[in-house]
């Protein structure tokens, strides 16, 4: 088996270089331009904000496009083998495009960062000769001096855990920074994964479970509220497993730290995101019947409906300890939209195993779902069963499956006209006077409104769903 240790071992250190490809970089006139891609979830698309931010202060700009970037930095994500595989594709791009810029006289410097960063390490220095800097989502906080380094000439690989508290050493936006990113901020409060599902890198990738203090947890979102956003996404691999301890010394957990969050004027949404069902403990249940700004949906992947694969995941929990959970959550939130995850193909997956997947869908109901084919992924447990699940099955498994998700999907839209709820307008629609906004339950709104402005919660009532959004009218 390939030990994890291989997985996340530092290659030699490597030597600076001095070929034509990373030789020093003259003066570029500042400000320099920053394309920041970022792949996969929403911490990533967090941890790229953090990095623009600690970029900003080093006097990058970012810009729109590779073309015109001095730093283009690729954070990837990890998770299953086509994710990984499209970062080597877009360095297959990216090194045609440096040379170009080459012959015209300028430098061009790539780095890569998040998970592939960290689980590939040296190999991407290896595989992709154009790379100037490897970086590992714990180490972010030492961009800057990386890009120092590169500068001399070196090929830069930083994906040892650090020591040190990252989010202690990023700077904060600057609230202009805030208010352009718009109304609704993602806030990482937890990272990391000490569950070790067999079929997940995370564990590897973002290493162990580690939540970030209640008074900086609160500090971001005062500093994010005060500069205009009004919803708040909290975010962490196992987010649910949050804790800290309070002024007095008492233990918290996810439920009190949004009852404190509540508190904070100017933030009128709650919601977090991904929970594992072992962790929804009763405070946090009873969050979801007490707090008005706590959203009422819940993202709980359940990847199975079968016990025995659930085994094999090391979920830790049966089918139907999920689905009583589920009727307790449903009991303190009646209104409350399910969201979950699943993977078919599951080393061992039979038919029978599948078939339990799809009645507890029907049992349950989601109103939103994602699904994917399981992945083998080199280090994890998962990669050594025996008995892997031919790609076509997986293939018709997941059409099958997606296809009842999609069906629950409308039948939940549909199921919301006639409501009325409210609304927080984000951003401009694509016809004129034309506002988009959150539903409570994540869906996207059309609504043609007049006198109000993005940050608004406004009355509307739902008059039509299409497939991926719904339609409005303002209410008063
Ligand atoms: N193969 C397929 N899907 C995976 N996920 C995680 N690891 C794998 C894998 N190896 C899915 C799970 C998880 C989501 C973030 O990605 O459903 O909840
Ligand atoms: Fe991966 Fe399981 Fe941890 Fe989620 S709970 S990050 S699926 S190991």
């Amino acid at each position: 088996m390939t030990e994890i240790s291989d997985i996340l071992a530092a290659p030699p250190a490597l030597q600076p270089t001095l070929d034509p490809d990373h030789a020093p970089a003259p003066e570029t006139p500042a400000p320099r331009k920053v394309f920041l891609k970022t792949y996969g979830c929403q911490m990533n698309v967090y941890d790229s904000e953090r990095m623009q931010d600690a970029l900003a202060r080093d006097g990058y700009e970012p810009c729109d496009s590779e073309a015109e970037a001095d730093l283009v930095l690729l954070n990837t994500c990890h998770i299953r083998e086509k994710a990984a595989e499209k970062v080597y594709s877009a360095l297959g791009r990216l090194r045609e495009l440096k040379k170009k810029k080459a012959a015209e006289g300028k430098v061009m410097t790539i780095g890569v960062a998040g998970c592939v960063a960290q689980a590939e390490g040296g190999e991407i220095l290896r595989r992709a000769p154009s790379v100037d800097l490897v970086i590992g989502p714990q180490t972010y906080h030492r961009l800057p001096e990386a890009l120092a380094r590169v500068k001399q000439g070196e090929r830069v690989l930083e994906t040892d855990y650090a020591l040190e508290d990252k989010f202690e050493h990023l700077p904060a936006p600057k609230p202009a920074a805030t208010r352009a990113r718009g109304v609704t901020a993602f806030l990482t409060v937890q990272e990391g994964c000490d569950k070790f599902c067999t079929f997940c890198v995370v564990p590897y990738t973002r290493g162990s479970e580690v939540s970030r203090p209640l008074s900086r947890v609160v500090g971001e979102a005062e500093r994010l509220a005060a500069s205009g956003v009004r919803e708040l996404t909290l975010l962490g691999q196992n987010v649910n497993a949050w804790h800290g301890v309070d002024d007095a010394g008492k233990e918290l957990g996810l439920g009190d730290l949004l009852r404190r969050l509540a508190e904070i004027p100017g933030i009128a949404r709650l919601r977090y995101t991904t929970s594992h069902p072992r962790d929804m403990d009763e405070t946090l249940i009873a969050a979801h019947r007490d707090l008005p700004a706590l959203m009422p949906y819940l993202h709980l992947p359940i990847q199975s409906g079968s016990d025995r694969i659930l085994k094999a995941m090391n979920r830790r929990h049966k089918a139907a300890d999920y689905v009583a959970l589920v009727q307790r959550i449903r009991a303190a939130r009646p209104d409350l939209a399910l969201s979950g995850d699943f993977i078919v193909g599951f080393p061992g997956e039979t038919e029978e195993d599948f078939q339990a997947t799809l009645d507890l869908v029907e049992a349950v109901g989601y109103a939103q779902a994602f699904s994917f084919k399981y992945s083998t992924r080199p280090g994890t447990p998962g990669a050594d069963l025996a008995d892997q699940v031919d790609e076509a099955v997986k293939a018709a498994r997941l059409e099958r499956l997606q296809a009842l998700l999609f069906s629950q999907q409308q039948d939940f839209a549909r199921g919301c006209i006639g409501r009325t709820i409210d609304l927080l307008l984000e951003k401009p629609g694509r016809m004129p006077g034309q506002l988009i906004g959150r539903s409570p339950w994540l869906q996207s709104v059309n609504v043609d409104a007049k006198g109000v402005e993005i940050g608004d919660i406004i009355r509307v009532r739902i008059t039509g769903a299409g497939p991926n959004s719904l339609f409005a009218d303002v209410l008063g």
